[in-house]
């Protein structure tokens, strides 16, 4: 049986990761305008992998018996003036959804869920991947992100494929 405290705190990470997706497509939209089209593709992933966490966090509520409230999700859009804030968002963001995965990972240890936080940990290990390739992307970005550079970082970026999530809930 999950505690309400912990509940409350899962439950609002499905609309915190939502946004994500919702960030992530805003930044992919940005960059499909500037005609970046490899930026666009690592955005539209991220989107979708952000989605797949939704989801999860979803999953698990109900499995555990749990209602989910569905809540509004905010409106991300942001005007960029150059190539690299987007990327910086981005960073700063993993970071808050990291810091928000430990708020409740802090909450199901101190209530004695350790069934929450074994299912945690996936997302803590994840969490560790997602603030690497956001920093990967702007180190590589200002390496290699003016003239010609910026073609090559492009076309490397268009070779992101999608793939699901490693943890499966049925
Ligand atoms: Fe689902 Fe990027 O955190």
């Amino acid at each position: 049986m999950l505690q309400d405290s912990v509940a409350k705190l899962l439950n609002e990470q499905i609309n915190k990761e939502f946004y994500s997706a919702y960030l992530y497509l805003d930044i992919a939209n940005y960059y499909a305008h500037e005609g970046l089209e490899g930026f666009e593709n690592w955005f539209k992933i991220q989107a979708q992998e952000e989605q797949d966490h939704a989801m999860l966090f979803r999953q698990y509520l109900l499995n555990n018996g749990h209602p989910v409230k569905m809540g509004t999700i905010a409106d991300p859009y942001a005007k960029y003036d150059d190539y690299k804030k987007p990327l910086e968002a981005a960073l700063e963001h993993e970071r808050y959804v990291t810091s928000s995965i430990n708020a409740i990972y802090t909450e199901a240890l101190e209530v004695k869920d350790y069934r929450t936080v074994q299912f945690l940990d996936w997302f803590v290990k994840e969490q560790g991947e997602e603030e690497k390739n956001a920093e990967d992307n702007i180190r590589r970005f200002e390496l290699f992100g003016d003239g010609k550079g910026l073609y090559m970082l492009d076309q490397n970026l268009m070779g992101r494929v999608y793939t699901p999530a490693s943890l499966v809930l049925d």
